[in-house]
C-alpha cells in the first residue's frame, strides 16, 4: 500500500508530483482560505505524513486523530504553532525549514528598518494622495542609518544575516542572544549585550528571537520604557514576542520614532489602534515570500517527508 502525505495547502512549486514520483499518494486541501481544526483532523486522520502551515495550529487534540502520522513537516522555520513536545511522545517527527529562509528574511528585515527610518510608508501615501507639492526643506524627515546602533535581539540564522546587513550600512552592532555567536562577533564586531543594554542604546532594534515560553513578552511594559525617543523597532520574529497593546501605547505617545511589523500578537487579525499610527510600517506576515524561497521551502519539507516515510532521519528535525 502507497503511504499517503497531505498537504494543508497548495504550494509554491509542484511537490506534489516530486512525492507522487518518490511513491507516495499527495493530498492536498484545495481551497484558497484556511483549512479549519475540524477538517484538518478528518483530512488528516488516516495519514503517513502532514506538511502543513505556521498558521494551521497542531495542538493535542490534532496530534491525539493522527492515527498513523510518522512526521508533522511544518512549512516554516518557526514551530510555536505545533505541540512539538506531545507530537515527539507520540513518536511523530516534527520538521521546519530553517536556512532556505535566512536571507529573504532578513531582506525583509533590513527593509522594514529603511522604511521606518526614512518614512517610506508616509512618502508612499503622500503620493497616492496626490499632496505631493514640491521638493521641501522638511518634507518627511527620518534619520540616518550611517553611524547608528543596531541592536540584535536573537542572534541565530536571521539575526546574524540581519547584522551583516545592516553592518553594511556603516553601524554598530549589538547583540542580546541566549548563546555567544562568534561568528557574528567576527564578522561585524558585533558586541554581546544585556537586553536592557540593548534597548537602552540601541538606535534601531530588530527582533529574530522564536517564540517559546520564555520569549513570550520578552519586550515588555518594564523595558520597553528604555528605548530612545528615536528608536526604530522592527519585528519579523514573532508577534507575541512583544506586548503589542504596550508598544501601540508608546508609538501613540510618541515615546519612540517608529516601528515596523511583519508579525502580529493576534495574527491575522490586526489590532485596529495599529492602523491609525503613522510611525508603523506594516507588513502581512511575508518575511520570506518570494517565489525562490518559497519553492526551496516546499521542497525542504517534502525532501524531510520522503526521508522519514522511507525509514531515515529528517534533514531539518526540531
Ligand atoms: P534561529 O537560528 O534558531 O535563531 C534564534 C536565536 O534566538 C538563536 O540564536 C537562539 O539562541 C536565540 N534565542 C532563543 N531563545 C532565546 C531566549 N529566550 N533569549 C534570547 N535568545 C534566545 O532561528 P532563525 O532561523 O533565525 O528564525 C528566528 C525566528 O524568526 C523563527 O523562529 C520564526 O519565528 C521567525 N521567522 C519569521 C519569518 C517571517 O516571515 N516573518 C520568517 C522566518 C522566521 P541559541 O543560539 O542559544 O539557540
Ligand atoms: C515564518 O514565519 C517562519 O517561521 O518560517
Ligand atoms: C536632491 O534631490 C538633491 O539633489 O540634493
Amino acid at each position: 500500500m502507497k503511504q499517503k502525505i497531505f498537504i494543508t495547502q497548495k504550494l509554491p512549486g509542484n511537490i506534489e508530483s516530486y512525492l507522487q514520483k518518490n511513491g507516495f499518494i499527495t493530498e492536498t486541501f484545495d481551497k484558497e482560505r484556511l483549512i479549519t481544526k475540524k477538517e484538518l483532523i478528518e483530512r488528516a486522520r488516516d495519514v503517513d505524513a502532514l506538511i502543513c502551515l505556521l498558521s494551521n495550529r497542531i495542538d493535542k487534540e490534532v496530534i491525539d486523530n493522527l492515527n498513523k502520522c510518522k512526521i508533522i513537516a511544518n512549512y516554516a522555520v518557526g514551530y510555536n504553532n505545533i505541540d512539538v513536545d506531545y507530537a515527539k511522545s507520540k513518536n511523530i517527527i516534527v520538521t521546519n525549514t530553517p536556512d532556505v529562509l535566512t536571507d529573504a528574511t532578513a531582506d525583509i528585515a533590513v527593509a522594514l528598518i529603511l522604511a521606518c527610518a526614512r518614512r517610506l510608508h508616509e512618502g508612499n501615501k503622500l503620493m497616492r494622495q496626490k499632496k505631493f507639492k514640491g521638493w521641501k526643506p522638511d518634507l518627511l524627515l527620518g534619520y540616518d542609518i550611517k553611524d547608528k546602533v543596531v541592536g540584535i535581539i536573537g542572534a541565530g540564522r536571521i539575526g546574524t544575516e540581519v547584522a551583516i546587513r545592516m553592518k553594511a550600512f556603516k553601524t554598530k552592532i549589538l547583540y542580546y542572544s541566549r548563546s555567544r555567536n562568534y561568528e557574528l562577533e567576527k564578522l561585524t564586531e558585533a558586541k554581546k549585550v544585556s537586553l536592557n543594554y540593548l534597548l537602552k542604546n540601541s538606535d534601531i532594534i530588530s527582533i529574530h528571537v522564536p517564540l517559546t515560553e520564555s520569549t513570550f513578552h520578552l519586550l515588555n511594559k518594564e523595558n520597553m520604557v528604555l528605548m530612545k525617543k528615536s528608536a526604530i523597532i522592527v519585528n519579523t520574529a514573532r508577534g507575541e514576542v512583544i506586548d503589542e497593546k504596550f508598544l501601540i501605547k508608546i508609538l501613540k505617545q510618541k515615546k519612540i520614532f517608529s516601528a515596523g511589523f511583519d508579525v502580529y500578537e493576534n495574527e491575522p487579525d490586526v489590532n485596529p489602534d495599529l492602523l491609525k499610527l503613522d510611525n508603523v510600517f506594516l507588513l502581512p506576515h511575508i518575511g520570506s515570500a518570494t517565489i525562490e524561497t518559497r519553492t526551496r521551502m516546499a521542497m525542504l519539507a517534502a525532501k524531510n517527508v520522503i526521508e522519514v516515510l522511507k525509514g531515515n532521519k529528517p534533514i531539518t528535525p526540531v
